[in-house]
């Protein structure tokens, strides 16, 4: 299995003070920054564009994880990979051709990856495992920090695991230091929390993800 990293979930920072919340969570241990993008059509929520992107590319060290929540990801890769993505990661439940996206995001010289929701079965990302570089797993049902872990969704993490040894593997929403043993047991080594990491001491939080 690939080295655990933490990816802090942006979304849950104090958005009037990206630069310093930034800073905050990279002298804290952050491996990763995860941004999730929502278009308020593939969820019911609408959050960070490009041109944010591209600010927070701008005070960032670490790479931007860009997890995009949206119907039609295809139509933004470009403007993603402008902004400073290091990894673009689009769900398989979206209206977009994945293999053909897949090709664009690395062709923008982005890294690629695919999601799966909660119920959805490693079956759809399994074709594509030896083209991307992440792997992301839903453990909430996008659109909102702050929710209860899934735990069903272990199986998923263990059958992709089983399926790709060296994949990053990433594990969304209700991660804390006792849901990211049981992520890590089943095979994640990814892990992005949000609401756990900002709402308390961000490296205390961080070291005991790890
Ligand atoms: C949910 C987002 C998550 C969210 C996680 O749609 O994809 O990245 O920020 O938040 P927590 O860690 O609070 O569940
Ligand atoms: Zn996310």
């Amino acid at each position: 299995m690939p080295d655990i990293k933490i990816a802090p979930s942006l979304l849950s920072c104090d958005f009037a003070n990206i630069q310093r919340e930034v800073e905050a969570v990279e002298a804290a241990g952050a491996d990763l920054l995860h941004v999730d993008v929502m278009d308020a059509h593939f969820v019911p929520n609408l959050t960070i564009g490009p041109p944010v992107v591209s600010a927070i590319k701008r005070v960032a060290k670490k790479p931007l994880d860009c997890h995009l929540m949206m119907t039609d990801p295809q139509r933004y890769v470009a403007e993603f990979a402008k902004a400073g993505a290091a990894y673009i990661t689009i769900h398989v439940e979206a209206n977009a051709p994945l293999g053909e996206t897949i090709e664009a995001i690395r062709k923008a010289g982005v890294k690629p990856g695919l999601v799966l929701n909660p119920e959805t079965r490693i079956d759809a990302a399994a074709p594509y495992l030896s083209k991307i570089d992440m792997l992301l797993i839903m453990s909430v049902w996008p659109g909102f920090g702050g929710q209860k872990f899934i735990a069903q969704v272990l199986d998923t993490v263990k059958a992709a695991r089983k399926l790709a040894p060296e994949l990053d593997i990433e594990i969304d929403g209700g991660i804390n230091a006792e849901t990211a043993k049981l992520a890590v047991a089943a095979g994640a080594n990814v892990l992005v929390a949000g609401s756990y990491v900002f709402g308390g001491d961000y490296a205390e939080r961080i070291k005991s993800l790890r």
